[in-house]
């Protein structure tokens, strides 16, 4: 096991920059997941962790010990890739005892090795057998095989699961959570599905365009995204983003007359927060962010923190409803998730939504999330 810590790398392809410093402390048996974008730079920051690419510039510390230009071999990391790369002629069990036996390591101990790696992913009934004659979940079990018979210090992924179905992908999600608490290795894991990320990742670090936006906790990310580009990466549906325009500032409280309401700007939403946590002036343009469960379809006698909106279309989904609303006079919609159990109302209707205090999110005009000193978030919406 070990901890890799990263300082200002940089990475350009001849005068094209691709990452363009980034400074991470990934921590000993830490489960560590770049998720972004595609092209936002994850595959080649972990390839340059894997020295198989080079660093431009910054350094990079494996176990505390320089290892810009440690060869890949010298490393003791094992990466698995999206493609299973399995020996075709080879048994499951000479794919996975290939490395070790490459390195001159004595017959019993590659064999007590293999055993040991396929009873933790449970395919020794498969030891015998070719990768043809496997699934692609088995198969990507013996590519997962063929890198814990390596010891490493840490592990490597890169999207091992995107070429398995739906099911299977859950299925092997739990089964790499649990590898990891058996075997507490530092595993960094890449992937564009925020859901892998957030399931598997203790810490997950969020790229975009060759940087990284925040690293913190599912929790963290989740609740108290660093600006619009996590708030609306993480979730699903999306966050909801209204925009609106700051009215008055006091002591106290921010006044947001949000946009739209057929033009008028009729809906007023208060935020408490104490004017020197936001820097937050009247005239300033901001985004009000609110997540599709925090909404609720509002009762008739509820009146404060409340808009008005156009129903459009609603999914069913059995657990759940989400009902796709707009705004008179704003684009996009506004996704309001509702429990089985409520009735959604009917397309083409009109409905009353109303908004949580404590669960609305304000960003700036540059998409930071604006920060409060209050945990308690007062918000009144009204319609005149
Ligand atoms: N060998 C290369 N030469 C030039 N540009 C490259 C090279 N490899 C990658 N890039 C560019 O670097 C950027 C980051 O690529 P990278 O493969 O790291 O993205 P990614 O985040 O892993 O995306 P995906 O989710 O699609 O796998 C992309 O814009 C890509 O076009
Ligand atoms: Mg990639």
């Amino acid at each position: 096991m070990a901890s890799v810590s990263l300082k200002g790398i940089v990475k350009h392809y001849d005068k094209t920059p691709v990452i363009h410093g980034v400074d991470l402390d990934i921590a000993d048996g830490e489960f560590m997941v770049f998720v972004g974008p595609s092209g936002c730079g994850k595959s080649t920051l972990l390839r340059m962790i894997a020295g198989l690419e080079t660093i431009s510039a910054g350094t990079l510390h494996i176990g505390g010990a320089l290892a810009n230009d440690i060869a890949p071999a010298q490393r003791q990391l094992a990466m698995v890739f999206q493609s299973y790369a399995l020996y075709p002629h080879m048994t499951v069990y000479e794919n996975m005892a290939f490395a070790l036996k490459l390195a001159g390591r004595k017959p019993a101990e590659v064999q007590a090795a293999v055993e040991r790696a396929a009873a933790i992913l449970q395919i020794t009934p498969l030891l015998k057998r070719k990768p043809k004659e496997l699934s692609g979940g088995q198969r990507q079990r013996v590519a997962i095989g063929r890198a814990i018979v390596r010891k490493p210090e840490v592990f490597l992924f890169d999207e091992p699961l995107s070429n398995l179905d739906a099911s299977l992908r859950v299925q092997m999600r739990v089964e790499i959570s649990r590898l990891h608490s058996e075997l507490k290795t530092t595993m960094i894991y890449v992937t564009h599905d925020q859901v892998e990320a957030m399931t598997l990742g203790q810490r997950i670090a969020v790229f975009n365009g060759g940087r990284i936006e925040q690293v913190g906790t599912p929790h963290e990310l989740y609740n108290a995204p660093a600006n619009l580009f996590v708030a609306g990466f993480l979730g699903t549906p999306k966050m909801n983003f209204i925009p609106g325009e700051v009215t008055s500032v006091d002591e106290h409280r921010v006044t947001v007359r949000l946009h739209g309401a057929g033009g008028h700007g009729r809906h007023v939403v208060q935020v408490d927060s104490a004017p020197a946590a936001h820097g937050l002036r009247a005239g300033d343009q901001v985004t009000l962010g609110v997540r599709a469960e925090h909404l609720s379809i509002a009762a008739p006698q509820q009146h404060d923190n409340v808009i008005q909106i156009g129903v459009g279309h609603v999914e069913y989904l059995g657990d759940q409803s989400i009902v796709y609303t707009t705004l008179d006079g704003l684009p996009g919609m506004i996704a309001v998730k509702l429990p089985a159990e409520a009735v959604p109302p009917h397309a083409g209707s009109r409905a009353r939504v109303h908004l949580p205090p404590a669960r609305c999110l304000l960003f700036d005009s540059s998409g930071q999330a604006v920060r409060r000193n209050t945990v308690e978030f007062g918000v009144s919406a009204d319609f005149v």
